[in-house]
């Protein structure tokens, strides 16, 4: 059983602990998991390498401690929910045991395959079970999964295949997402005409749509599990071994492979699962999240499984078939904690609340965000018309590095402030730099976001690139974690965010690299250099615009290259990164020296035309004029 905080001295209290002693601390949190063999130090770290090692020399594997650990009391208990995107369709429960099967004959599958202990499975599919069951069937022999978001473009999920070197990638025919239809499978064939390390393609059947299958490669998972057994001894694996890749944007450069490590994630998974939402036994959580993103690793599959929860995972989206069925989605299976986005909600508000009308929302006891700091109207809306008054808000802070929640109330124990994260989880030690370094202790202090001290759900490197990790994270301030964060400290020392130092823009709770996003627009053949900066959205939070230079205008004008760059942006990352507003420039804000002015950028985006700050070293100031008259409204 993981230990639950249940009141504000008890956080008080485990808090201390958890610095004073830390080793001790997340001693006692592991014990309550199941190794093969014990660890000889609960840590090991140094963060100028930087090297950190959690539970070392510990032998276990994380499904055992999902399935064998919790098979005696859970057996028959609901694991899984799963709802899937059109409400008539007939849902799908897997208890414990039933899923265990699954993953176990999956498990099968892949060593059949040739899957070994070690290697790279990419899994690119919509959120049907079986996603589940392969993420956990690579665990159990040791495999390392990556998930790339089935939103994903073939050119972005060639890159990560190519980046893990992958043997094998799991995918479905089709995908439906409201009213859609998404043909990934045909995706994945694009991708994989640059991939030679792929050797084979498993392909859930989901939608029956016509696909190719090439001969010697693709499989039908249907076939493949054919005639497997249901049980599976799983592979002893080291504590630090490697549980998964998960791709992120950086502000510079392609996207970074965050490695997690599989002992030390366990714990801090189950341990923020346990505590922030105040999970109690038979509950429904539900997490909105894809699980091609760390939310959906940590909190529809990794937390909730290792704590015996049942888990929710949807299909859909919120807007489909109407705007009131994540409300319907929480009547019908009496949700007790819902875990969602700000963009969700600030969506969801536009529509109204009709859509609240005849769905009893009163099993909810907990409401959760994620992703963006949540903005007081969305706070209050969810809080007076979801909530109805009665449950706690948490606002939790994390990221892909991080690996679980990082900075967020308890819910119920830490009183709540609308856009507060509030504290940070026991183990988990913030501090706040200014940008010289020094340390900025005490209240009303505000300045770059770092950590002092690893905890055990923290990346361990980026693949293949341990110095990118270093010059990333720990390098900007030595011997601490870089978030890349703007933070305040108030007089309450609860912790306000403040959004990003980085140029790296939060999209619909999406963490997007401006320059990832520039590459693909400089790859349009009459573009010849942009800039990409966020603005306030209200739905989105950050929308992208881009200022592009042109070479010549192709015969469409100005509004013909804005579509192609769009399009072009759409095709090469996925459409979650294209731009919503394109503005054509004759050049770029640069200083003297070369770089580009992107305050000022910035600014223009955000229609503030005040205080541009020092302008003294732009080369051509009379620029500016010309671009604000330009700008796209
Ligand atoms: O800027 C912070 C923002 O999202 C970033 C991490 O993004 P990603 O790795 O994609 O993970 C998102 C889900 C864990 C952070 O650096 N962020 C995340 N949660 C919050 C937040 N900003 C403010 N408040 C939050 N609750």
């Amino acid at each position: 059983m993981v230990r639950k905080i249940t009141s504000l001295g008890g956080y008080i209290h485990e808090y201390q602990k958890s610095v004073e002693n830390p080793k001790a601390f997340w001693e006692q949190q592991a014990e309550d998991f199941y190794w093969r063999k014990k660890w000889d130090n609960a840590l090991e770290w140094n963060f100028e390498e930087p090297s950190v090692n959690w539970f070392v020399n510990g032998k276990l594997n994380i499904t055992e401690n999902i399935f064998e650990r919790n098979m005696f009391l859970r057996k028959n208990q609901t694991a899984i929910i799963w709802e899937p995107n059109k409400p008539d369709e007939e849902s799908i429960t897997l208890t414990y045991e039933e899923l265990f099967r699954k993953v176990n004959q999956f498990a099968n599958a892949l060593i059949k395959i040739g899957i070994e202990k070690g290697d790279r499975v990419i899994i690119y599919m919509p959120m049907i079970p079986e996603l589940a069951i392969a993420m956990l069937a690579c665990a159990r022999i040791g495999a390392i999964h990556s998930i790339v978001f089935a939103g994903f473009s073939a050119n972005s999920l060639e890159e990560r295949i190519n980046d893990t070197q992958a043997k094998l990638v799991i995918t479905s025919d089709e995908a439906f997402r409201g009213n859609k239809i998404i043909q990934i499978k045909n995706i994945v064939d694009e991708a994989l005409v640059d991939c030679p390390c792929v050797k084979n393609v498993v392909v859930v059947k989901r939608t029956s749509g016509k696909i190719n299958m090439k001969d010697g490669r693709d499989v039908w998972w249907h076939d493949v599990i054919k005639g497997l057994s249901e049980e599976n001894e799983s592979v002893e694996m080291d504590s630090e071994d490697t549980l998964f890749i998960l791709y992120t944007s950086g502000s510079t450069g392609k996207p970074k492979g965050i490695v997690h490590s599989i002992g030390g994630y366990m714990v801090y998974s189950a341990y923020t699962f346990k505590n922030v939402f105040q999970y109690s036994d038979n509950d429904v959580f539900f997490c909105t999240a894809d699980i091609g993103w760390i939310t959906g690793h940590s909190y529809i599959i990794y937390g909730p499984l290792l704590c015996g929860a049942k888990t929710l995972m949807f299909e859909g989206i919120p807007t489909y078939p109407d705007a009131g069925r994540l409300w319907e989605i929480v009547d019908k299976y009496k949700v007790n904690q819902i875990y969602t986005a700000p963009t969700a909600i600030r969506s969801l508000i536009t529509y109204g609340e009709s859509y609240l009308e005849n769905k009893d929302l009163s099993s909810l006891k907990v409401l959760g965000t994620v992703g963006e700091p949540i903005n007081e109207e969305a706070w209050h809306w969810y809080h007076d018309h979801i909530g109805k008054g009665n449950c706690p808000i948490v606002d939790t802070w994390w990221q892909t590095e991080t690996g679980g929640i990082s900075i967020s109330s308890l819910a119920g124990i830490i009183p709540t402030k609308p856009s507060f994260a509030t504290l940070p989880l026991p183990g988990f030690q913030p501090v706040i730099l200014d940008n010289n370094g020094n340390e900025l202790s005490g209240r009303n202090v505000e300045g770059n976001l770092c950590v002092k001290f690893p905890w055990p759900g923290m990346l361990r490197t980026i693949y293949g690139d341990h110095k990118r990790c270093k010059e990333t994270y720990f390098s900007k301030f030595k011997a601490y974690y870089f978030t890349g964060d703007g933070v305040k400290r108030d007089e309450d020392g609860y912790y306000r965010l403040l959004g990003r130092v980085d140029d790296v823009i939060i999209v619909s709770g999406h963490n997007l690299g401006t320059a990832e996003i520039e590459n693909a627009i400089n790859e349009h053949p009459l573009v010849h250099e942009s800039a990409v900066v966020g603005y306030s959205h209200e739905i989105k939070g950050q929308g992208i615009y881009a200022f592009v230079v042109c070479s010549e205008l192709s015969t469409g004008g100005e509004e013909g290259i804005r579509k192609s760059v769009i399009k072009g942006v759409t095709k090469i990352i996925g459409p979650i990164a294209k731009p919503d507003k394109v503005q054509i420039v004759k050049e770029l804000p640069k200083t003297r020296s070369g770089k580009i002015m992107r305050r000022i950028l910035r600014k223009i985006a955000d229609d503030d035309f005040t205080n541009f700050g020092d302008t003294s070293t732009l080369l051509d100031p009379e620029l500016v004029e010309i671009i604000i008259k330009g700008r796209v409204k």
